[in-house]
Parts: C-alpha cells; sequence; structure tokens
C-alpha cells in the first residue's frame, strides 16, 4: 500500500498540479513510485475539467523541464478518508478544506505546503492567477523546496514504506 498525498488550491489548475507534478518528478528520481501516490485537487468548482493553467506550465517546462499534467477536479468529502497526507497551499485553502470535516475527524491530516520549506520563509505559496510570469515562477521555486521537503518527511514515515 502506498502513501496517498492530495494537493490542494483553489482553481487546481495552477499550484496544486504544480505541486503534484513535481513530487512526482522528485518521487521518479528517488525510485520510490511504487511508495507514493500524488493527486491534486481544487475547493472550488471553477475549473473542473480544464488542463492546468498554460502560464504555469510554461514556467514549469522553464525552471524544471517537466510538463504539467492534469485536469481539474473540486475536493470532496472522500478524499479525507481517501489519502494520508492533504497540503493546502495558503490558508483559505486550509479553512475550506477543514469545513468540509465538520466533526475535525480529519484535522491532523490537513497540513500548508510551507510547513515543508527549509530555505523559503513564506507561509503560503501566493495565488498567481491575476499577476505576471514572475508570480509562477515563484510558485515553482517555493514548490521544489517543499515538495523536497515534504519527501524527506514521508520518508520519515513508517507507513511510506510499508507493502
Ligand atoms: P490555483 O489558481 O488555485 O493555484 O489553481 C487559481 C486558478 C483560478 C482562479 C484563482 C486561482 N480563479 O479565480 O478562477
Amino acid at each position: 500500500m502506498s502513501y496517498k498525498l492530495l494537493f490542494v488550491c483553489l482553481g487546481n489548475i495552477c499550484r496544486s498540479p504544480s505541486a503534484e507534478n513535481i513530487m512526482n518528478h522528485l518521487i521518479d528520481q528517488a525510485g520510490l513510485n511504487d511508495r507514493i501516490y500524488c493527486d491534486s485537487a481544487g475547493t472550488s468548482s471553477y475549473h473542473i475539467g480544464s488542463p492546468p493553467d498554460r502560464r504555469m506550465s510554461a514556467a514549469a517546462s522553464a525552471k524544471l523541464g517537466i510538463k504539467l499534467r492534469g485536469q481539474a477536479r473540486q475536493f470532496q468529502k472522500l478524499d479525507f478518508q481517501e489519502f494520508d497526507l492533504i497540503l493546502a497551499m495558503d490558508k483559505d485553502n486550509y479553512e475550506n478544506i477543514l469545513a468540509v470535516d465538520r466533526s475535525g475527524e480529519y484535522h491532523h491530516k490537513v497540513r500548508l505546503m510551507c510547513d515543508f520549506c527549509s530555505r523559503h520563509t513564506f507561509k503560503e505559496v501566493p495565488d498567481p492567477y491575476y499577476g505576471g510570469p514572475e508570480g509562477f515562477n515563484q510558485v515553482i521555486d517555493l514548490l521544489i523546496d517543499a515538495c523536497e521537503g515534504l519527501l524527506d518527511y514521508v520518508n520519515s514515515q513508517e507507513k511510506g514504506f510499508r507493502e
């Protein structure tokens, strides 16, 4: 059984698909494909079915040489059961995820993505949607840092290595 990570932002077309694809890139490099599974979702229904934003894909390609794959979907209650760890890109996302878990049963599974950064001091991954290209580049830089920390964290969890 693999350790399951879900990355969540607002639209699931910029930040969370980037996090998912960057994490998968690191997982490939570490040879941990059969141990860690990644997915992403948005708290909103705005872009359901859409591929990642072109501006985000351009930044991921330029900075890391990776293509962003994915089709936006909305976060749902069942995701709390399905995933081991849910990573919110910003505090609004975090609150909106917790609002779906009225009992607080799954609160412990939800974390802010920037908690895993070691080089950057940002507390949130800023929403790049209405800004210029530098915002998209910054998202990639932050997510590389956070994904590296997250991979270390998952590796340190016993479950990450249980069949
Ligand atoms: P994301 O970016 O949450 O990182 O996917 C956004 C995408 C769409 C919108 C806002 C943020 N929007 O308002 O449509």
